[in-house]
């Protein structure tokens, strides 16, 4: 790793790498922390992260889409690795900017990242390297959209083709649910230009599991499947949100050997399909799954870390991730060993009152000295008042993350954390990995 910090201990010199983590949710505070305990010693540096990972880390007073501050404080601090979190900055160019100022960074390009961007150029790419996938149509404009909607058949699943913060998709019972989505999205506008093109999907019933994939020019390489638990309320009731928590690894995924289906189904035709249109990919693929009665189907690519996924991935990790991170991003992924633990893990998420619909900030949190035996706080939605004490600060505010022998084991401590840490309003699911069969 590049000389960056010199360090005199005893009569050894050690040589620190710097990293800058970009975004300022759980799953770069669980980026952080992983890195953190890198045997390299990494300085790590958060972009513009939050109150509840300043004591660990040293935060960086730039926005995550500001990609020409993040290059010029990554010049300035003589940043060796750039790790980008959130899909926005990438499908913006960062890693294309860190790329063109010479900035090893682990993300993809703005043209990888249209796998994410662009839900049209997602299933197009999946046709042309036949890649099991929900059937579907590109519409531009309403007219259109609205015949065929007609004559469909339900339900039938309506997404913006661009981001639209885990927003854009409407799975329609009805037709003039269906039809109602075609208005909102392409006549008034609810996403702005991501809703202008949209796909329109037919339905695939099953089980979803997210497996996520290290990449380099050369190797994709699965890390452990997981599920999270998108509704706000128990028994899968109420909006979706962000995700409440998850649990890793998905055994019976892994025991069908559906890791290996989807490294040979999915992910590997994709990655060369890429490759076809002169589009190298480096960083995490995201594979959302549909796990149908024909088998492992793409719901949908992410090209970063998935949150909550990540809290619950990457603390089964055994191999150095500094180590993983700094092979993606010089294509020697091929040489690396990468090896996970034995254990189950799980997270739950705390959230703000009114989350998602209108959640309520300035909570003041109270989190007791001595947590549960362990429990690990990746922090999301918090900020320090000027009293200085940590309060709410968006709708997820602390995931809390643990890992045991078992999954029952795993889930006790942290349901026992749940309960200790207070601040008026928090809610969080009582049932996360209750039901884990596919
Ligand atoms: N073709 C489909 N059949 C059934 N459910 C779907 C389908 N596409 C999406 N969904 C549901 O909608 C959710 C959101 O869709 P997804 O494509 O993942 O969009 P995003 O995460 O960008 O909002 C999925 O997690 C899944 O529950
Ligand atoms: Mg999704």
């Amino acid at each position: 790793l590049a000389l960056s910090e010199l360090e005199m201990e005893g009569a050894t010199i050690v040589l620190h790498s710097r990293a800058l983590i970009v975004g300022n949710g759980a799953r770069e505070h669980a980026i952080a922390w992983k890195l953190a305990q890198s045997k390299h010693e990494p300085v790590l540096f958060v972009a513009p992260g939050n109150a509840g990972m300043k004591a660990q880390f040293r935060l960086a007073n730039v926005p995550a889409d500001d990609i020409q501050g993040l290059v010029a404080f990554a010049k300035k601090e003589h940043i060796d690795l750039v790790v980008i979190g959130p899909e926005q900055p990438l499908s913006s160019g960062l890693a294309d900017a860190c790329l063109a100022a010479g900035i090893p960074v682990f993300g993809p390009t703005k043209a990888a990242a249209q796998l994410e961007s662009s839900k049209a150029f997602a299933k197009g790419l999946m046709r042309a390297a036949n890649v099991p996938t929900a059937g579907y149509h590109v519409f531009h404009d309403a007219d259109s959209a609205k015949v065929f909607i007609h004559d469909s058949a339900l339900p039938i699943v309506i997404k913006a083709d661009g981001l639209a913060a885990g927003k854009g998709v409407v799975v329609a019972e009805t037709r003039d649910t269906a039809l109602t989505a075609i208005d909102e999205m392409m006549v008034n506008g609810q996403f702005g230009s991501s809703g202008r093109t949209v796909v329109i999907e037919e339905f695939m019933a099953g089980t979803e599991v997210s497996l996520m994939f290290f990449v380099d020019k050369h190797r994709a390489i699965p890390m452990q499947p997981a599920r999270d638990h998108k509704r706000i309320y128990d028994g899968d009731n109420g909006p979706n949100t962000g995700g409440m928590g998850a649990f890793a690894p998905v055994s019976q995924f892994m025991e069908a050997g559906l890791t290996e289906v989807v490294q040979a189904t999915i992910v590997e035709p994709t990655l060369r399909e890429l490759a076809n249109r002169n589009i190298d990919y480096q960083g995490v693929l995201y594979v959302g799954l549909m796990i149908t009665e024909a088998g492992p189907k793409v719901v949908e690519f992410n090209v970063r870390f998935g949150d909550p996924e990540t809290e619950v991935v990457l603390p089964l990790l055994s191999t150095d991730l500094l180590d993983i991170m700094w092979a993606v991003a010089h294509n020697t992924l091929s040489e690396m060993d990468i090896q996970w633990k034995n254990e189950a893990s799980v997270c739950v998420v705390l959230a703000s009152e009114g989350y998602p619909v209108s959640p309520k900030t300035g909570a003041v949190i109270e989190i007791p000295d001595n947590l549960p035996k362990g429990a690990v706080l990746f922090h999301a939605g918090v900020k320090q008042s000027e009293a200085g004490e940590l309060c709410t600060a968006g709708g997820r505010v602390i995931t809390i993350s643990v890992t045991g022998s078992t999954i029952e084991e795993a889930l006790a401590v942290a349901y026992e954390t749940a309960e200790v840490i207070t601040f008026p309003g928090k809610q969080f699911r009582h049932d996360i990995a209750k039901k884990r069969s596919l």
